[in-house]
């Protein structure tokens, strides 16, 4: 199987486990954010990424779950080349960037506080990535659509691996599922 392949094998299985989630609005507040969490680091492991506060976690989950959704709608938008439309729900998940959406200035220092620098550099990466795949299918470049949903992907994957093993155990470093990673 190719890893390509593969990774969408485990973005649907992701898909179908996460489906169902809560939403919910408003969730950072000022008096939430992580002040004596600055030197928090996300272990390989995942462990410490427990220790954010709980607003933080369930924004984040929000953001995964919306991103996912975007991920999933491109397949078949992909597959009819309806280019506006993966253009659009690019431009949504480059837009969905946690670091930007629904926190104030103040909050987002903080965040930036209690975040890896590691972490944010993935995630920047991941938006830049989004930001690429809506000018490829704006310019109905088909290979780059595929090109750049590829690479996001691995983006997720990569991530994940370094940041989300508590909820991913399978991705935990050396494990064999993320060993076509380079
Ligand atoms: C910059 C890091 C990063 C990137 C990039 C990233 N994720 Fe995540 N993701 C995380 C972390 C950390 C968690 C675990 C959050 C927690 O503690 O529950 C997570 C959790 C998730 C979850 C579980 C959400 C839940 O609460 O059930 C899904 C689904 C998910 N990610 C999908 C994706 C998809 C699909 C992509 C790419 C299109 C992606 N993620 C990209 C860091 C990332």
């Amino acid at each position: 199987m190719k890893p390509t392949i593969k990774i969408l094998n485990t973005i649907f299985i992701l898909i179908i486990a996460t489906y169902s989630q809560a939403y919910g609005e408003g969730l950072i507040h000022h008096d939430t954010a992580n002040h004596d969490k600055k030197n928090t680091e996300l272990n390989a492991d995942g462990s410490s990424l427990a220790s954010l506060s709980p607003e933080l976690r369930a924004l984040l989950s929000k953001e995964m779950v919306a991103i996912e959704q975007g991920m999933m709608a491109i397949i078949p938008a992909y597959v009819s080349g309806s280019w506006s439309e993966i253009e659009q729900i690019a431009q949504q998940i480059k837009n969905s960037y946690i670091l930007k959406q629904s926190l104030t200035d103040h909050q987002l220092h903080e965040l930036h506080s209690s975040l890896p620098e590691g972490f944010i550099k993935q995630d920047q990466h991941f938006h830049y990535l989004s930001g690429m795949l809506e000018h490829a299918a704006s310019n109905k470049k088909a290979e780059l659509v595929g090109f750049y949903f590829s690479k996001i992907s691995e983006s997720c994957l990569s991530c994940h691996s370094q940041y989300a093993t508590h909820r991913f155990p399978a991705l935990t470093p050396n494990n064999k599922a993320t060993e076509h990673l380079h």
